[in-house]
């Protein structure tokens, strides 16, 4: 395999480039490639010449994007045009990573792909425009989505992954109060890393789910990772309502994994288990 990884700092860009390797034949952040300009993607593209293309950006500042609804569609949906066209006219596969908020949360069953998709907030939205444009495009594709990803690193606006954030809160004294009414499974940004290259060495193509095993809430992350961590520290749980947050999210957004599975990926390991491992446990 010859990568190219475009959002390299970011939590799943780490761990790609980590596990890649050598097979990395180039990987950049916003500052070496925005993926918005259509002409210097094109032209890293077809100058790198891979195999493979990871789209490892987002605009993830799920509240944010309610106020710049142009920002979000320009990173999450216009630029993976610019991505797919780039890898049309090279013969790159395009692996992209969209998101559970693409649902509304309603179900009471875990997401299969077909579910249709009716985003909550503009976050949401810019990533189901996203996945439209590479399916619009003629183009060798694997869209995965995923949810609640933690790892090491992680948008700068957000100041590093829930669990970061949450554990140096904890540290500092600060009152912890986190949600317990929006249920996912969160996903380990180097567990979903393998789970990609594994699914192109199986060929997979088309759209499927994946995320680590099992299901929980923001607040029993949270308590998990303090747990883990060995910091003593009360977390309490709120609903999302008392929270004046600007975006709506989905109450139930678990992703079935029956689809991947189908294709020869192993299991993801349990959430737990990867909280412990990225804590060093
Ligand atoms: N995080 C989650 O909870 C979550 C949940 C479900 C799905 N996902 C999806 O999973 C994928 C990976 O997310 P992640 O958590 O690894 O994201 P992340 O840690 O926020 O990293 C995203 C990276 O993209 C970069 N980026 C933003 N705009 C860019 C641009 N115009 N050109 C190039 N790079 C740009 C960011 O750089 P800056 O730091 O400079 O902005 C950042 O390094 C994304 O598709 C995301 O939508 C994430």
């Amino acid at each position: 395999m010859r990568a190219l990884v475009v959002g390299s700092h970011g939590q799943l860009g780490r761990a790609l480039c980590g596990l890649l390797g050598e097979r990395c034949a180039w990987a950049g952040d916003r500052a070496d490639l925005d993926a918005r300009d259509a002409a210097a993607v094109e032209q890293r593209v077809h100058q790198v010449a891979p195999d493979v293309v990871f789209n490892a950006t987002a605009y993830n500042a799920v509240d944010a994007a309610e106020r710049e609804p142009g920002e979000a569609m320009a990173v999450n949906a216009v630029a993976v045009r610019h991505l797919a066209r780039a890898c049309r006219e090279t013969g790159a596969l395009l692996v992209h990573v969209s998101t559970d908020y693409v649902f509304d949360g309603q179900q009471d069953r875990p997401y299969v792909e077909d579910d249709p998709a009716r985003p909550l907030n503009v976050y949401g939205v810019s990533k189901r425009a996203g996945e439209l444009m590479a399916m619009a495009t003629d183009v060798e594709q694997l869209i995965v989505r995923t949810s609640g990803v933690i790892g090491v690193g992680g948008s700068a606006d957000k100041g590093g992954s829930f669990v970061e954030r949450v554990l140096a809160r904890a540290r500092r004294g600060e009152p912890l109060r986190v949600v317990d009414d929006q249920v996912f499974s969160p996903t380990y940004a180097p567990d979903l890393a393998a789970a990609l290259l594994q699914l192109v060495d199986l060929g997979a193509r088309g759209l499927l789910h994946v995320t680590n095993e099992g299901h929980c809430s923001w607040h029993e992350l949270a308590c998990h990772a303090l747990a883990v961590a060995g910091v003593d520290a009360r977390v309490t749980a709120i609903r999302t309502a008392e929270l004046t947050l600007a975006a709506r999210r989905p109450a139930y957004s678990v992703l079935s994994n029956a689809r991947a599975r189908g294709l020869g990926l192993a299991p993801l390991r349990p959430w737990d288990k990867a909280v412990a491992d990225m804590l060093g446990r």
